[in-house]
């Protein structure tokens, strides 16, 4: 079964007898790696209790749209942009029709307008329900939307029919679900992605160093695995596990990580610089910790060598991406920068963010950015950096050479 290591699934309960069915579905889901919250309907609750699904899932369930104490701890927004993925399981049809309308009068039909996630149903219902015209229009308008349809299988009914509504096993909807993530866009292709900060020495305790997190770094290894490549992340210090199926080196210095890079770039076809690079390092690293006397001191700085450059520089250069994290919003000319980056680097592609802005970038978990190329630009709004990822990653493996 593919993985679903540090996926983030939404699962929607509707009411319908296969609500009983959920709670194995919520362990398939994490068996795959996956981290699960749960949204009901009221319908749903009637089938099965919260409670159940709260203590399956470890994660409080979610039934109210409008709850002051839910929206304080979670926004039906920020829910919405948590999840990687939207499951329904079971879909009710009446919860399918409602779907189909675009309606909002709830919370889980309000989360899947809200969000940009991937969405996938697992219908449940009555054969004859299953067979009616009217559900038939609303499934074939679901797929029309891009909405995934998961099952229903035929067999033995609840009520005592046999025919077409059942829905699908808990683990072949995990593995359906799996499946979204693995697109095999990048298949045959090798990435090499510096991720993190750089640490510069300037004596055996000492550093100077920066803010980055590494998240979307690691986010985009995982995506381009996910994808298919063969995937080399080069991190530099950062309190991430490694993704699944991706070979990680972990360097210090940003010398470590430029001959890390320039040994791995041999045979590459895309190369994606998200590290935060310290662009100077101490000219002397003292072997001894420096004692503390003088009231002041200085510290003479040398550049670093910039590493993505020395990657676009080459013969037979991989598709090279940079990333421009500048402390100037769209308006103030955070395009123009990355445009300039774009020219002087000699890069295909710049992915410029505002690290001003504390909401998103270096340590959040969500980022806005801006794509360069040099005639267009795209603006893509503020999502979690693992949607960004696999939407960068797709979005690249469109422009690679096959
Ligand atoms: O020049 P600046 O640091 O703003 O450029 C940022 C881009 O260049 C990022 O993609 C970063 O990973 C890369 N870079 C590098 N080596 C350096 C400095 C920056 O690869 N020494």
């Amino acid at each position: 079964m593919p993985s679903l290591a540090n996926k983030r699934i939404l699962l929607g309960v509707t009411g319908g007898i296969a609500a009983y069915k959920s709670a194995e579905i919520i362990r398939r889901l994490q068996d795959a790696g996956a981290s699960v919250q749960v949204v009901m309907t009221h319908a749903a609750t009637q089938f099965i209790t919260p409670l159940t699904l709260q203590a399956l899932s470890g994660n409080p369930v979610h039934l109210e749209l409008l709850d002051t104490d839910a929206e304080a701890a979670m926004s039906h927004i920020e829910l919405a942009r948590w999840a990687d993925a939207i499951l329904i399981a079971p879909a009710s049809a009446d919860f399918i029709a409602k779907l189909a309308n675009g309606e909002a009068g709830d919370l889980l039909s309000t989360l899947c307008l809200a969000s940009r996630s991937p969405l996938a149903i697992a219908p449940a219902m009555n054969q004859g329900m299953w067979r009616n015209a009217g559900t038939q229009h609303n499934i074939e308008r679901l797929r029309g939307r891009g909405i995934h349809i998961f099952g229903p299988t035929e067999g033995t009914q609840a009520c005592g029919d046999v025919g077409p509504g059942r829905m699908s096993e808990p683990e072949d909807i995990a593995e359906l679900i799996a499946d979204l993530f693995e697109t095999g866009s990048l298949a045959g292709k090798k990435v090499v992605i510096t991720a993190g900060p750089t640490r510069e020495a300037i004596d055996p305790v000492r550093y100077i160093s920066n803010h980055s997190s590494g998240k979307m770094g690691y986010a985009l290894a995982e995506a381009a695995a996910e994808a298919g490549a063969e995937t080399v992340l080069i991190s530099g210090p950062v309190n991430l596990a490694s993704p699944d199926r991706v070979t990680t080196i972990s360097v210090t210095s940003a010398q470590e990580m430029y001959d890390a890079a320039l040994a791995e770039v041999e045979g590459c076809h895309l190369f994606i610089a998200s590290a935060a690079v310290a662009d100077y390092r101490p000219v002397q690293v003292s072997e001894q910790k420096i004692k503390k006397s003088a009231d002041n001191m200085t510290i003479e700085l040398v550049k670093n060598p910039d590493i993505v450059s020395a990657v676009a520089a080459r013969q037979n250069r991989p598709f090279t991406v940079g990333f421009a994290a500048e402390t100037a919003n769209v308006d103030d000319g955070l395009e123009r920068h990355a445009r300039g980056k774009l020219e002087r680097k000699n890069l295909d592609l710049v992915i410029a963010n505002d690290v001003s802005d504390r909401t998103i970038g270096f340590n959040s978990d969500d980022n806005a950015v801006l794509v360069v190329e040099m005639q267009t630009s795209e603006s893509i709004p503020k999502i979690n950096k693992s949607i960004l990822a696999r939407q960068l990653i797709a979005k690249i493996a469109d422009m690679i050479p096959s």
